[in-house]
């Protein structure tokens, strides 16, 4: 007979990370962050989600809208996130998001949110649409935190502010009651590359740049992402080097880092002697060669809706048996009669 193991394996951290299907995501979100994602799900427990619900803080065209969901969970699928391993779910097909954040939004400062960077930079940039949801969107992303116990968040330093939210509140209602939630902590990556606008490299590469020649978006064409990166903004001193003031070319040196996992010495070592439009057309080939197959399995995944469909209704049950076991306990707390 089997002897039963007694020494429990120790749990894995939970990671939690979401995307926003508002638009194409950028070679800047598939470098800086989408690329790890596999590793994290390798290495940890992980749960990854559309956020769909956080989109709609900005006017979405519904049509593009619900394509575009579909393709963020197609891309999930693309990275190589397995659907067996992993939770990938859709945020709105679990509707305790939107309990628990309510129940938050009772604990959370007026005043606190007033002071998120990106809410302010937000009401400028959409200035006829300064929605009370714009304005709670850390409310919500706190209640996606929480409700998973998640011990691990990735993020950006555009997230930084938002994830230090949760935490507040998380502590809040913990001390507040009694321990409820589990308090994230950032997961800070190995060097994510922070890849910056072709055309105006001191900027973050960004789907919203008016101009288009600024960032190249996952599913472009070769002879698009080649076109492109060709015409990035670069220096006069036609020298492959990386070095201060010289923003254009330290941009594509990490892309290229990045794509082909080429230290600095050793790009400056290759392309000694050589131009710029030498070095352009190998950042290029890189880029293509590295976003090749993703963009092959998301045209699979596409081509097949009643997979993406399953997969969805798969996840959203698995994070709702987590979700909704949060839910209840806070719901308790608070007072509420359960049904
Ligand atoms: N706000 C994040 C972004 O725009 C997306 C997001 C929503 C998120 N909920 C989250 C990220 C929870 C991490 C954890 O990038």
């Amino acid at each position: 007979m089997d002897t039963p193991n007694t020494q429990p394996e120790a749990r894995k951290k939970r990671i939690l990370s979401c995307i926003q299907p508002s638009g194409i995501p950028t070679l800047g979100n598939y470098l800086g962050a989408l690329k790890n994602w596999k590793t994290l799900a390798d290495e940890f427990d992980g749960a990854f989600a559309v956020a769909d619900l956080h989109a709609i803080t900005v006017r979405q065209d519904p049509a593009k809208f619900r394509q575009q969901i579909q393709q963020v969970l197609a891309l999930l699928l693309a990275i190589g996130l397995d659907p067996e391993q992993s939770i990938l779910f859709i945020q709105s097909h679990v509707p305790a998001h939107s309990q628990l954040a309510w129940i938050l939004n009772c604990y959370t400062q007026f005043g606190e949110m007033s002071r998120m960077t990106q809410f302010k930079d937000k009401s400028q940039s959409h200035a006829d649409n300064v929605n009370v949801g714009l304005f709670a969107y850390p409310v919500l992303m706190a209640a996606d935190i929480l409700l998973y116990q998640a011990d691990l968040v990735p993020v950006g330093a555009d997230q930084k502010q938002h994830l230090e939210i949760a935490r507040d509140i998380a502590n809040r209602f913990n001390t507040l009651y009694s321990p409820t939630f589990t308090i994230p902590e950032p997961y800070i990556g190995k060097q994510g590359a922070r890849v910056m606008s072709l055309q105006s490299p001191d900027k973050k590469m960004s789907k919203s740049d008016p101009n288009p020649k600024g960032y190249i978006s996952v599913f472009d064409a070769p002879e698009v992402i080649m076109k492109k990166i060709k015409s990035a903004v670069t220096d006069s001193e036609g020298c492959v080097r990386y070095a201060d003031g010289k923003d254009g070319i330290n941009n594509l040196m990490s892309i290229y880092s990045c794509c082909t996992g080429l230290s600095d010495a050793q790009i400056e070592h290759d392309f000694q002697g050589k131009g710029y439009g030498d070095f352009k057309v190998a950042v290029a080939e890189a880029v293509i060669e590295e976003l090749r197959p993703v963009r092959e399995k998301f045209d699979r995944y596409m081509g097949d809706k009643a997979y993406l469909k399953d997969v969805a209704a798969q996840g959203a049950e698995r994070a709702s048996r987590i979700a909704n076991r949060t839910l209840q306990k806070v719901m308790k707390k608070v007072g509420f009669v359960l049904p």
